[in-house]
């Protein structure tokens, strides 16, 4: 592991046990990365590869069914898988203080029947044990801060009276109230129009830059990845199969799902032009045979490819790749 790194996650699997008391069905496996304090990982891939339930498990606030089932987390020293629930020393105690998480959808996060200010006075009651009045003032600072308009109104409102953008806004406010070192930030932006989506992506930088945060940043759009993260990890069907500084990645991609990502993006120039999705579908983890996850959708697959699983390997000091025949970077230079 990275001596620098704030958080550091090694061999992570997840499984999800079935409704009729099946096989459990795995979510993601070997899942590995870190982030050092004041960095980006962009963590991508298409639906339903794993990125939800990594970010969770972080949180260790997976559903019921779901399981982690290997690997370890480190988070600022501390190995959280082990770490009792309760308790300023437990999970408790890091979450919402140490680890925030901000959502696609602020109402998974915002309770319906409390204004947003208080919600926001509430974090700072329970983490700094703040008296009603200052982390009420602290509140309407927080929303302020988040470029919300008549902060003093906007504390008294509910989160129905908000728009989508500022919902967004009150969330992130929310979220980083007590200053967290870690940002798990899930498509905070997906189901926002592209202007408020760029101005709330200004926004997560802005505070981060400010706060020195490590941030996770989770997207299945590249594009919006790309504005972000310092580093990218690339999943699919839950696992990493390339890890490359972000420019890196763009510049020369090794992996061939990384490539066809790539090739679907709109080109500078070209927004309205449409590039043809990746062919096939992801294999489905209940029934995935031996072999690479993208065998049947690669045009480079061959027997091998078939036969067994290509290992995340460190093809450079700060890049890794799981597949037997990447692109090699002198033939991109
Ligand atoms: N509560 C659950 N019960 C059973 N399986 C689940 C549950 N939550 C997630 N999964 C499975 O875990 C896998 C990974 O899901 P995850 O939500 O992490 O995907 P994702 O990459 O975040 O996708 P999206 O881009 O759609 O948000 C999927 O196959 C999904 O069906
Ligand atoms: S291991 Fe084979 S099938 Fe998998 S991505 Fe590489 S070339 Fe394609
Ligand atoms: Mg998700």
């Amino acid at each position: 592991m990275s001596d620098t790194a704030l958080i550091d996650v090694e061999g992570l699997s997840i499984a999800f046990s079935g409704e009729d008391n099946s096989a459990a069905i795995p979510a993601a496996e070997d899942v590995s990365f870190s982030i050092a304090p004041g960095k980006t990982l962009g963590l991508v891939g298409e639906s339903g590869c794993g990125k939800s339930v990594t970010a969770l498990s972080l949180m260790r606030l997976l559903p019921p069914n779901g399981r982690i089932t290997g690997g370890r987390i480190r988070f600022d020293g501390r190995e959280t898988l082990s770490l009792p629930e309760a308790g300023a020393a437990g999970m408790e105690g890091l979450r919402g203080r140490h680890m925030a998480m901000i959502f696609q959808d602020p109402g998974s996060a915002l309770n319906p029947v409390a204004t947003v200010g208080d919600q926001i006075a509430e974090v700072f009651e329970i983490h700094y044990h703040l008296a009603r009045d200052v982390a009420r003032q602290s509140a309407v600072k927080m929303l302020d801060r988040v470029g919300i308009p008549d902060p003093e109104l906007r504390a008294r409102s509910y989160p129905h009276q908000l728009s989508g953008g500022m919902k967004q806004r009150a969330m992130i406010a929310m979220a980083l109230a007590c200053r967290p070192s870690l940002l798990i930030a899930d498509e905070p932006t997906t189901a926002l129009d592209v202007t408020v989506q760029s101005q709330i992506l200004d926004l997560v930088v802005e505070l981060q830059n400010e706060m020195d945060m490590a941030v996770l940043f989770i997207s299945h759009n590249l594009a919006v990845v790309a504005q972000v993260a310092d580093e990218v990890a690339v999943m699919y069907a839950g696992r990493i199969v390339e890890r490359a500084p972000a420019r890196d990645l763009f510049a020369m991609p090794r992996h061939p799902y990384t490539q066809a990502l790539i090739a679907t993006l709109p080109r500078l120039g070209h927004p309205q032009q449409r590039f043809p999705a990746i062919p096939g579908t992801v294999p489905d983890a209940r029934v995935r045979g031996k072999g690479c996850g993208f065998a049947e959708r690669c045009p480079l697959a061959d027997a091998t490819c078939h036969e067994s699983e290509p290992a995340l390997t460190a093809d450079a000091e700060d890049r890794a790749v799981a597949c037997f025949k990447p692109l090699e970077t002198s033939a991109l230079s």
